[in-house]
């Protein structure tokens, strides 16, 4: 069975917590999971950074804002967890050497963040080197990579694929302060570089898409491959 390691942003899954797609994703994560071995790591999404900008308020360093950030990304991920029953291991796995130790159960295995200083991005990249991971793939709420931020630039234009090298380029210049929202994290990126581990970035609000894109290899995004390992889809 090929294996597939889901970073699956919080601004998709849980933007609020009167507003989330739990739900929706536990239905595709459990579709995609009769094909896949899968590893969800969940972000922290919108609570995550107003519970960051309050500890922030009060005068706290960032390590300690980052720690209030894995918190949050760890509920989220219990939440995905109750939702997905028997489908899923019980625990939220705490590090990737946990996820590895969980899969054993042949179950869904989810985790959160693990340490301060990156977001979840660099937790899957990590998960995916670590379990041999056929694709990792990008849940956020951009429908792929762009050359500028769509949000606020409108001449920004969509890459189809890029390089990782490429791709290490456009993050260079970013910054990374607790709950900030850049592309890709500069851990994430290197692990992609060094392990050609074929990235697919899709648009996470629509749950529907990662059915698509894995069992009928329809999708729009950006793909990150090198020439050492291209990804065809359906895997
Ligand atoms: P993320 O930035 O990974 O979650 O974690 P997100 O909000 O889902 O990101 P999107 O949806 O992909 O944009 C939230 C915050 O938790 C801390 C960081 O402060 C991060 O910004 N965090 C998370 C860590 O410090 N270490 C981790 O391993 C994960």
């Amino acid at each position: 069975m090929k294996s597939l390691v889901i970073s699956l942003g919080g601004s998709v899954l849980v933007p609020n917590l009167s507003g989330h797609r739990i739900a929706e994703y536990a239905a595709a994560l459990r579709q995609v999971s009769e094909k896949f071995r899968v590893f969800v790591v969940v972000g922290g999404g919108g609570e995550a950074r107003r519970y960051i900008e309050v500890a922030r308020s009060l005068g706290v360093d960032e390590g300690t804002c980052d720690e209030i950030g894995i918190r949050v990304t760890r509920l989220n991920a219990a939440l995905l967890i109750a939702a997905l029953g028997d489908s899923v291991y019980p625990r939220v796995a705490e590090d990737q050497e946990k996820a590895l130790e969980y899969a054993v159960s042949g179950r869904i295995v989810v985790m959160g963040g693990v340490t301060p200083a990156q977001t979840t991005d660099a937790v899957s990249a990590v998960l995916a080197e670590r379990t041999g991971a056929d694709i990792l793939i990008n849940l956020t709420s951009v429908d792929g990579i762009y050359s500028a931020d769509p949000k606020t630039d409108p001449s920004a234009t969509r890459y189809a694929h890029l390089t990782p090298d490429r791709l290490a380029e456009i993050v260079s210049g970013s910054r990374l302060n607790a709950g900030s929202n850049t592309v890709m994290d500069a851990i994430a990126v290197k692990i992609i570089q060094r392990s050609s581990i074929p990235l697919l970035v899709l648009d996470g609000r629509k749950p529907e898409n990662l059915p698509d894109a894995l069992i009928l290899g329809r999708f729009s995004g950006t793909v990150v491959s090198s020439g050492v390992n291209t990804l065809v889809l359906p895997l």
